[in-house]
């Protein structure tokens, strides 16, 4: 069995909210981690809370779909080895029906999903079948289909759960184990202040009880997606886990 101390674990999402969360718990722990974003400012800020050597940053545009495979052999050379995934990046998007276009609809499909599948493809490729490697994407409550204006950002989470559980069942016998973390309202740069893409969520929550326990801190959600790909998960694979925030799903 494999210590945490000799995991090299990928992270989408790294320059911001619940991906820079997860990336300092990993290096917390002692794990390598490869950093994905676009914004090498965030990445930096991310990296400023972990040892040096333990961190290494790759500028990546997850809608680039074609520049994927050859990022991850680029990751996969830093150590030799990949043992894990978590793909935190998600591109949001709020309208009503009349004003949801096939292009934010496929920004979405692209970041959220699209990615996902090509990444884990890769991976898959550049393996042992005796390898572990543990995957775990970040979906959202929003798959549930509960909440109005967000048609093209569930459908893409609804999508990427399936890909997901799909290929949970695929790779069992390839040592790839594939999870889901499906968060309600998350505190992250998603839903707070004038650019959030899922619009600013504080005044609807206190005002509509929707989410009865508040908030949630991006560390707790990246708690959980550290301990999925740990060597304390082996034999969990194909599972949702909700941090609901007490919302019923
Ligand atoms: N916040 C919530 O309430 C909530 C709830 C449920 C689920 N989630 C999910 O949690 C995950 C993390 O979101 P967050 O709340 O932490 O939001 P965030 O702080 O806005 O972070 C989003 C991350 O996605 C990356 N990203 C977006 N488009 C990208 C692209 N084209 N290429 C590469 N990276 C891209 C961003 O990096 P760059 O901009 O640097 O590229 C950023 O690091 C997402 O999948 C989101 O859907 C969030």
């Amino acid at each position: 069995m494999q210590t945490f101390d000799q995991k090299v674990v990928l992270v989408t999402g790294a320059s911001s909210g619940i991906g820079r969360a997860t990336c300092r718990e990993l290096a917390a722990r002692g794990a390598s981690v490869i950093l994905l974003a676009r914004r090498e400012a965030g990445m930096q800020e991310t990296m400023s809370a972990m040892p040096e050597e333990q961190a290494l940053a790759i500028k990546t545009d997850l809608s680039d779909l074609a520049s994927l495979p050859a990022m991850v052999e680029q990751a996969r050379a830093w150590k030799g080895h990949i043992d894990g995934f978590i793909h935190c990046a998600g591109a949001g998007a709020r309208a009503r029906l009349r004003d949801v276009t096939t292009e934010s609809m496929l920004r979405c499909m692209r970041v959220n999903v699209f990615s996902f599948v090509e990444i884990v493809r890769k991976l898959m490729r550049l393996k042992k079948n005796t390898d572990l490697l543990q995957v775990v994407a970040i979906s959202s409550l929003a798959a549930m289909g509960h909440d109005k204006q967000l048609i093209a950002y569930g459908a893409s989470k609804a999508a990427l759960e399936t890909a997901a559980k799909i290929m949970a069942v695929e790779l069992a016998s390839r040592s790839t184990l594939v999870n889901l973390i499906r968060p309600a309202f998350v505190n992250t740069p998603m839903n707070t202040g004038a650019d959030a893409t899922l619009g600013d969520f504080t005044t609807r929550l206190e005002e509509s009880g929707y989410q009865p326990l508040g908030i949630i801190s991006p560390e707790e959600v990246a708690q959980m997606a550290v301990y999925l790909v740990s060597p304390a998960a082996v034999h969990i694979s194909g599972a949702i886990f909700p941090i609901n925030g007490g919302v019923p799903c």
